[in-house]
């Protein structure tokens, strides 16, 4: 395709009709003239290829004749065609056909990934990257040149979000190291992977037009740091639907231009979120947005706006290159002739089952009661027998014949066989008792609340009524948090499964028998309370949400404000036991090299996630009381002592200075403390930084009020004033009712103070 051809020949009309998408999900396919742009698909694939959009997109004639309401039935149902009925199962054979014509050569279903929750759950930046390998494999059998989604960067910041199981994590720097992987995989497979929603779309209520109002200092340290680093690797960008501190981000150069392309250096491609362009396509072009969906959008506002000079051709070109350089990389993506059926399945099976193995988290295991011993009974309580709702739904939804029912896997495994349904009798005899709770998710509208749904309840009470000998396990299948109170202490194990995919039974069948030993750890707090949450007070009422806990999110929240959540960020059992002997520092070129000593002390190999948080001592500012800056999960043998390196940036302790607009290092003392989840920290060491940033030395820029902690500086500057005949009384009033006032501007030659620029030369910071 000759881009800069193509360009010269097509008029204002084409270029506009191009930026505006094709159909709900695809692009190109113009012919005119002597140039023909072939079609580019996408789709969401963050959890694998979706059958609903797929054919929506793709289809011909085949739905005419049925109403909408059976197509939507017949695609949901595709592989549960015993609840279809005979009329629908024509459309269903229908649809298989030209499924397979579309698919080309793989026959089997879609496979189902575990989610970013679930992700963020294992740790495991290699494990992430399998997944994404996996996914770029689905979208090459499904003809899919861009996949949307991959990652969804958005923080978990409240629990209440319909979306929070799409993302990774509540922390920036796990969420960072963790969700570019997943663009790495799927770019390496040559398909084009997309970081979305640019950003914070945190909630869904009003989403649409809701205004947020972000401190900068939370969006820097935050919420962005996972889309930079998305952007070194992605080809595509997604638009969020939700405006920040007053701009729709479909709109907001300040997103799309400034930070996006000047700062980050990201050459690809912006595509709106679908229908998140609410205001004018043109003034969203001139500020960034390449392309708008879903297809085709209305282009009239595009030629209106190069016509009255809101936005120049030069930009519309730029998009309409943007577009077609994705087009030529990405429009024919295929799998290999020789790629076959059994590869794709194994493939994809094997990608699932290590996520959902290494992010299971085990969050109670009372007096040791998993792996079960052999020969153990285990009774299924509850309508799933044994099934997990291995996905969200909305845009994560995922429909396969490929699921894996937990009960069904345990049956398989020698020496747990004995597996039944609903057996009281067996349970008070002594039998575990599993009770997998499924509470559904979605875009588009938020958790009321964090309750266990109604039926789980009544099961576990009445398992708790009638006791005798049985014990009690509850699996969450669930997006996110839940609150547990009194049953907390009722429960013999418990775990967090989040939607663990297509391999989830199996993985977690493995578990509780014990051929897999659980290593995920929570990637977010699990509160007491819902109102414990940080940002309980701040759920928008109107469209506008405050983000009023600013920079203390997630575990931050809880430690500042001493709240003891139910499980803390981070935390995880396993089957091994682990201990920490030491740990060493060093600061060097740029780097914090951790060593960390630790011991396997069990008698069975198991993986250890060493978490090391940063805490600076005597901060100036206002900051976390830990905040994670590096991890590591590594393999230990039983009884085997290690020593293991885990290295972060020295960027990890910077904060951001809004008032300066830059991420600035403090100097002095930082505790660096290495743990196994926030709370649980084992050891800890003090590195110091010399050198902090030059707009932080000490000297006249600093304020009044800091002055005041250091005698020897005050005196300094008491000696200078005076000896000036100037008001020493300027900064002792500044120093109660200004005290971010800075000295400069106290006085304004300052800068010729001997005895306070002396004593500021010397001065050793703690
Ligand atoms: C969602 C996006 C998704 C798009 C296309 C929107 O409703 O917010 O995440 O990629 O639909 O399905």
């Amino acid at each position: 395709m000759n881009i800069d051809l193509i360009l010269t020949q097509m008029p204002l009309e084409d270029k506009a009709r191009l930026i505006c998408g094709r159909s709900p999900f695809s692009v190109g396919g113009i012919k005119a003239g002597e140039y023909e742009i072939p079609v580019l698909y996408m789709q969401d694939g963050g959890t694998g290829i979706n059958y609903e959009q797929f054919f929506q997109d793709r289809r011909g004639d085949e739905t005419d004749g049925f109403t909408p309401a059976e197509c939507f039935r017949v695609v949901r149902l595709f592989y549960r065609t015993d609840e279809l009925t005979a009329h629908e199962k024509i459309l269903r054979e229908k649809i298989s056909l030209k499924l397979n014509e579309l698919k080309g050569h793989i026959k089997s279903a879609p496979g189902c990934y575990p989610p970013g929750i679930l992700l963020g759950a294992t740790w495991d930046p290699g494990v992430v990257y399998e997944v994404s390998k996996a996914l770029g494999m689905e979208a090459k059998a499904y003809n899919t040149g861009v996949l949307l989604g991959t990652p969804n960067c958005n923080l978990l910041r409240d629990p209440r979000n319909g979306r929070f199981f799409e993302g990774y994590s509540e922390d920036p720097v796990l969420t960072k190291t963790l969700a570019p992987q997943m663009c790495r995989g799927v770019e390496d497979e040559g398909v084009a992977s997309n970081a979305k929603h640019f950003a914070c779309n945190n909630l869904e209520i009003n989403r649409v037009g809701i205004d947020e109002k972000i401190p900068a200092r939370a969006l820097e340290e935050l919420y962005l740091p996972a889309f930079e680093e998305c952007a070194k690797v992605t080809s595509t960008f997604m638009s969020a639907y939700v405006s920040i501190n007053g701009t729709r981000c479909t709109e907001n150069k300040e997103f799309l231009t400034d930070i996006l392309r000047d700062r980050w250096g990201f050459d690809g491609m912006v595509v709106t979120d679908w229908g998140a362009c609410i205001g004018k396509a043109g003034d969203s072009l001139a500020a960034g947005n390449d392309l708008f969906m879903p297809g085709p959008w209305d282009h009239k506002d595009i030629i209106d706006a190069v016509r009255d000079g809101r936005v120049s051709e030069e930009r519309l070109d730029e998009a309409c290159r943007r577009i077609l350089t994705l087009i030529e990389k990405f429009a024919d993506v295929k799998l290999p002739e020789d790629f076959t059926d059994e590869e794709y399945v194994a493939k994809g099976r094997k990608a699932a089952y290590d996520a959902a193995s290494e992010g299971i988290v085990m969050l109670i295991n009372k007096d040791g009661l998993f792996p079960l011993a052999q020969g153990s009974k285990t009774v299924f309580f509850g309508v799933s027998r044994g099934a997990f709702r291995d996905f969200g739904t909305g845009s994560a939804q995922v429909f396969t014949d490929r699921s894996s029912n937990m009960a069904e896997e345990l049956r398989k495994i020698p020496g747990f066989e004995d597996v039944a349904f609903d057996d009281i009798e067996a349970y008070k005899t002594g039998a575990t008792a599993v009770v997998i709770e499924t509470l559904e998710s979605s875009e588009g509208a938020d958790r009321a609340d964090l309750k266990l749904s109604k039926d789980t309840r009544t099961i576990l009470d009445k398992l708790i009524k009638e006791r005798g000998m049985g014990r009690i396990c509850l699996i969450l299948n669930t997006p996110g948090p839940v609150e547990l109170g009194s049953y907390k202490d009722e429960l013999d194990g418990l775990f967090a499964v989040f939607y663990p995919g297509m391999e989830g039974g199996h993985a977690m069948a493995d578990i509780m028998c014990g051929k897999a030993n659980p290593s995920g750890h929570l990637p977010v707090t699990f509160p007491e309370r819902l109102e414990d949450i940080p940002s309980f007070l701040c759920y928008p009422d109107s469209f506008s949400c405050v983000y009023g806990e600013g920079i203390y999110a997630g575990y931050r929240g809880y430690q500042k404000r001493k709240i003891r959540p139910m499980f803390p960020f981070g935390y995880g059992l396993s089957y091994s036991d682990f201990e920490i002997e030491g740990m060493e520092t060093a600061v060097a070129e740029g780097k914090v090299n951790c060593s960390v000593t630790v011991k396997n002390t069990s008698g069975r190999s198991g993986k250890v996630t060493l978490q090391i948080y940063s805490h600076k001592v005597s901060a100036d500012v206002p900051r976390a009381e830990n905040a994670l800056c590096g991890f590591g999960k590594f393999l230990l043998e039983a009884g085997e002592i290690r020593t293991f390196d885990v290295v972060f940036d020295i960027d990890e302790l910077k904060y951001y200075d809004a008032d300066r607009k830059a991420f600035l290092l403090e100097e002095g003392a930082y505790e660096i403390k290495c743990g196994f989840d926030c709370e649980d920290i084992r050891v800890s060491s003090v590195i110091r930084i010399d050198e902090g940033s030059e707009e932080l030395k000490c000297g006249i820029s600093w304020p009044c009020g800091k002055i005041a902690q250091y005698p020897e500086l005050e005196s300094a500057l008491k000696a200078d004033v005076e000896a000036r005949g100037e008001d020493f009384g300027l900064y002792l009033s500044n120093c109660i009712y200004m005290p971010f006032m800075p000295v400069s501007e106290t006085y304004p030659d300052a800068s010729s103070f001997e005895n306070f620029i002396a004593a500021c030369s010397g001065f050793v910071h703690e």
